[in-house]
This record gives structure tokens, sequence and C-alpha cells, in this order.
């Protein structure tokens, strides 16, 4: 490892996670001390640069966003502080994925934030909602509402994908877009910027929570009727439509390329996280989404549409913790070998356990520095790694360094470790390279549960201010 000690460039490494050895140092650190530890084992990285297999853009991590808190009244009016505009940007570029489950749009109505301040996102519907302004309904989103969640996501780089609900139905059964057409009719008057809009939440579950079925061909119909109305309007005729969304594939599903992916339900146990058979899943969706979309005249790219750990706002006490790096950044890795175009993280902002920044004050848990990291320093051609001894719970990823900070040609490797042993990564392929190393390691006394992390590196790193205005609670 003596290439460590030079420190200035040009390669890379991303790393997050590993299991503590108890009492041990951290993989790394006795790569670089070379403090053979008896029960270490050394791969031998093979980064196949011939070719690349994929190549992922600036908004390949984006986000989704529960459209339930924008028209709560003390979410516009408190919360996109300076603080989470400036935890948002450093997330961009990205885009944002908002569900717009609303009952009612008033486009005339604004909000008086003395009424309504302090209600809970569940508050009831009103009898008339656009006449009550006193009660302040999830499902009910006023014009300046709308207006303001907008102007803070192109404030902090961000780009709206905007999800329309389909389930409401005529008479005849066709999709009324009437709340779609009043929501764009307003968001065209106010030049607010739309990029993509799809249809539907996971349609194949209506059935189970609505007891609606909307057949394939259905959908079909949907989503013309969609491309009809956006037509109409000279800012989104050309925006591009995303969809149809799925939450589940197995063997028997059909064509479809909009998947929501959750390794585990709400009640998972800490060894869900570190399992490589959950790890493993993913690779399994996403095998047989390829192939579904290629049975198909016109191939559309896979995207993992909705995106956390555990389904149902995550697991208490894990998803928010270090150790949800580990599915976190494996699920950016495989995704990325799989030529997976976007993923779509639940949530950027919100109460559930799996959210980058929690609600209740602003505080960004372990995945948001992950995805910071990951943001700043990932983007283009992807490569495949070999390593010998082959070990399906080491996984290594790499890619071309996004360009800015680092230059063409240079290289970052990403890994994690789910063995309970220190792995050394022997990168002799790399020997005259230098090394730039960003190591999230837990950030408390709670281990591999914590809710802080530190970000570890070499003193290259940590002497540029690469994440102003971030400050990562630990850094050396
Ligand atoms: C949207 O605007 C068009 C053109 O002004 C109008 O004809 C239509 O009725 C409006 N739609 C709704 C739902 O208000
Ligand atoms: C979690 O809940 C599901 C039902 O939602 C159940 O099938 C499963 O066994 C539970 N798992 C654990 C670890 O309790
Ligand atoms: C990992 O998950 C698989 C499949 O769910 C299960 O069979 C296995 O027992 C799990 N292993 C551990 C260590 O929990
Ligand atoms: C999460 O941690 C809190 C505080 O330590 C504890 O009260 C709660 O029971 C834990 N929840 C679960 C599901 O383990």
């Amino acid at each position: 490892m003596k290439w460590m000690r030079d420190l200035t460039l040009p390669l890379l490494l991303l790393y997050c996670c590993d299991l503590p050895t108890p009492g041990g140092p951290s993989s790394w650190i006795s790569g670089i001390q070379a403090d053979d530890s008896p029960n270490e084992v050394t791969y031998n990285v093979k980064v196949d640069l011939s070719a690349s297999v994929h190549e992922i853009g600036g908004r390949f991590l984006s986000m989704s966003f529960p459209a339930k808190y924008i028209p709560v009244q003390w979410y516009v009016q408190y919360c996109w502080t300076e603080k989470l505009q400036n935890l948002a940007s450093a997330l961009s570029p990205a885009d944002i994925r908002v569900l717009g489950k609303f009952q009612h749009f008033c486009p005339d109505q604004n909000v008086e934030p003395s009424k309504i301040q302090g209600r809970s996102p569940n508050a009831g519907a009103p009898q008339d909602p656009c006449k009550n302004k006193e009660v302040g309904s999830d499902f009910v989103l006023r014009g300046n509402q709308w207006q303001i969640f907008n102007a803070n996501v192109a404030k902090v780089g961000w780009s709206l994908l905007l999800g329309f609900e389909n389930t409401k139905r005529k008479a005849d059964g066709s999709w009324d877009s009437s709340l779609a057409e009043l929501l764009l009719n307003y968001s065209s008057s106010k030049d607010i910027p739309i990029g993509y809009f799809h249809l539907g939440n996971e349609p194949n579950l209506y059935p189970v929570h609505i007891r609606l079925t909307i057949t394939p061909k259905t959908l079909v119909e949907d989503y013309k009727t969609l491309r009809r109305l956006v037509a109409k309007y000279s800012l989104y005729a050309a925006s591009k439509l995303y969809g149809p969304d799925v939450t589940t594939l197995d063997k028997h599903s059909t064509a479809r390329n909009y998947l929501t992916h959750y390794y585990c339900k709400n009640n998972a146990s800490m060894e869900e996280f570190l399992n490589l058979s959950s790890l493993e899943s993913l690779r399994s969706s996403i095998e047989i989404g390829k192939t579904l979309v290629q049975v198909t005249t016109n191939p559309l790219p896979l995207i993992l549409s909705e995106t956390s750990s555990c389904a149902g706002g995550g697991a208490p006490n894990l998803s928010g913790r270090y150790l949800a790096g580990f599915l976190w950044l494996d699920k950016l890795g495989l995704s990325a070998v799989y030529g997976v175009k976007q993923v779509f993280r639940q949530s950027f902002f919100s109460g559930a356990a799996y959210s980058l920044v929690l609600i209740s004050d602003t505080t960004p848990q372990p995945d948001y520095y992950l995805s910071v990291l990951y943001k700043r320093l990932v983007e283009g051609p992807v490569f495949r790694v070999n390593l010998n001894p082959s070990n399906q719970k080491l996984r290594v990823y790499a890619n071309c360094a996004k360009q800015g900070k680092y230059t063409p040609g240079d290289l970052v490797i990403y890994y994690l470790n789910l063995e309970e042993i220190p792995a050394i990564l022997s990168l002799d392929q790399f020997q005259d390279a230098d090394l730039d190393l960003y190591m999230l390691t837990p950030g408390d006394s709670e281990g591999i549960k914590s809710r802080e992390v530190k970000l570890r590196g070499n003193p290259r790193v940590a002497a540029q201010s690469f994440f102003f205005p971030l400050f990562f609670p630990g850094f050396f």
C-alpha cells in the first residue's frame, strides 16, 4: 500500500461500510498501516478498463418526496429554511419525484399562515375544501403552496418529476384528468417548469388497496390522455412521460420499467440489513426488469422510481442509522452496473425512518452524507470489477470520478465489506496512482447503529473545502 503515502491524485476511494471488528482497526486503516491482523484477507482488485458497461448521469441519484407535506402550512412556512436549502443544494443536480395525491387544487387561494400553522400532516379533509381556508388538509393544495414548493425546488437546482393520480375515473371508466389539467393550467401560468410526468402510483396494488382494477390496456389509454393533455402547453409539450410503475417484479410480471424497490418491511431486523440475500434480491429484481423491457419493441431504461431500505416508512432505529449505508451504497453500485437510469431515494425529507433528512429538526441521517459523497465523486462511465479471491460479501464498484474537482482519467472505487473480518484491497493495477480516501465510519457510541457518521480521509481530502457549506459531524 505504499502508494497511499503520496497524496496527490488521481484514484479515489469511497468507502462505506464495514462491520466493526472488536477492538481492531478498520480495514483501510489496517491496510494503510500494514498492521497485519491474523484474520484479514487481501483481495486483488482488477478493474476492467477496456470498456465501460454503462454510464451514469449527474441525476442518477435523485429524490422522492411525499407530496402530503406540500399542502401543510408548517411545511411551507418553516421547512425550507436556509439549512434545508443548503442540504438540498448539496445533492443537486437531481430530480425530485412528487406524487400529486391531492384531491383538490385551489389555484386562487393562498394560505394564510397564521390560521393553520402547526397542523399535523394527518389532519382530516374539510367538507368544502376550497372555501374553508381555516382547515389545512393534506389533500387540498393551494396556489401559493405549490408555487413556494416549486420556487424552492428551482432554487436548490432540482427538477420536478410530477406524478398524477389516476384513481379518479369517469362514468365510462376513463381517467378523469380534470385535476391534472387544473394544476397544469396554474403551473404553466406561473412558468413552473416540469420536465417529467408520470401517471398512477403503483397501479398493480389498486385492486388490494382501493378495489380498483386498471388493466394494462386502460393504463395505456390513460397515458395517451396524459400525453394529449401535456401537449396542450408549450411549456410541457416536450416534457417526458415516465412509467408505468410497479411495486415488485417476479417472473410472472409483465413488461414494466419503473420499479419500486425495498429490501425489507418496516419490522426488519438488523440481520436483514447485513444479509447478503437482501443485497442480492435487488440483482434478481433488476435482472427480471431488464429481461422484460428487452422484449418490447422500444426498450426503455429501467428506473428505480421509489426506493429505500425497508418499506412502510423504514425500520425504526435501523433505516436512519449507519448500517443502512450497506444497502444504499450497494443499491447505487448494482444499479449503475446494470444500467438502471435513475434511482429515486425515498425520501429526501419526511418523518419516516429512512429519510435522508428528518423533518422533526432538519437533521441529516447517515445516508444523507453517503448520498452527498456519491453525488460529488461518482459520475460517468461504469466499469466491471473482478476480485481475487472472489467474495460476494466484499462488494466493490468502479466508476469514473465526477469531473470538476477531479479530471478525466480519474477513477473512483467504492466498496462495502459485509464480512466480519477486515478486507485489504490490493490495487496493483494502479501502483503508480495517488489516492484520495473518503471513508464513512460510525460516528457515535452506538457503533454500526450510529446516528452520526464520520468522514475520514487522508489529509488532502480533509484540507480542502470540497463540502462547503456542509460540515460533516466528524472529519479528519
Ligand atoms: C385550463 O385552461 C383551459 C384554457 O384556458 C380551459 O379551457 C380549461 O377549462 C382549464 N381547465 C380547468 C380544469 O380549469
Ligand atoms: C414482518 O411483517 C410481515 C407482515 O407484514 C411478516 O410476514 C413478517 O414475518 C414480519 N417479519 C418479522 C421479522 O417480524
Ligand atoms: C439471510 O436471508 C436468507 C433469505 O431470507 C435466510 O435464509 C438466511 O437465514 C439469512 N441469514 C441470516 C444470517 O440471517
Ligand atoms: C427505537 O429506539 C427507541 C429509543 O432507544 C426505543 O424506545 C424504541 O423502542 C426502539 N424501537 C424499536 C422498534 O426498536
